[in-house]
């Protein structure tokens, strides 16, 4: 595993739509690997590809919870209800937190590593974070979404993302 760059805001290949992942092989295995590696060191809860610079369609939740990291590939969103107002950052603005709505509960549907579909359900804090990382792979970053910026200072302990 490697642990690779964080590509930072302003970026092209941060705000273009990615591309779906047609094949389960070596090559997927070995991003969502080194994806992981380069979230936990950087302390983030989620990481998109093109963070790591490859505009494809795949991202990681870890709530770091203790429970398995959640491997969205091809993810789409297929229901969301409810509304929440949180504190959000991203590994890829580095000073920047701020206040952004997103709905209190999603479904998705992704593929695993190895191409099988599964439907996931998720509330608050953890959809909060799958939503981030799908806009990532719509090319759509939380800093065109914040209500009101919030100075570091005002942080509680939570908003590492
Ligand atoms: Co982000």
């Amino acid at each position: 595993m490697t642990i690779r760059e964080i590509v930072k805001s302003p970026n092209d290949i941060l705000t273009k739509k990615t591309k779906k992942i047609v094949k389960f092989d070596q090559n997927l295995a070995k991003l969502l690997d080194d994806m992981y590696e380069t979230m936990l060191e950087n302390d983030g809860i989620g990481i998109a590809a093109p963070q790591v610079g490859e505009s494809l369609r795949v991202a990681i939740v870890d709530l770091g919870e203790g429970e398995e990291p959640i491997e969205l590939v091809n993810p789409e969103v297929l229901q969301t209800e409810g509304s929440v107002i949180e504190i959000e950052g991203c590994l890829s603005f580095p000073e920047l937190f701020g206040e952004v709505e997103r709905p209190f509960y999603v479904r998705v549907k992704a593929q695993e590593r190895n191409g099988d579909w599964y439907e996931l359900e998720a509330e608050d804090y953890e959809a909060r974070a799958i939503l981030h990382e799908i806009d990532h792979l719509d090319g759509i970053l939380f800093d065109s979404k914040i209500l009101r910026v919030v100075d570091p200072s005002e942080l509680e302990e939570e908003v590492d993302e």
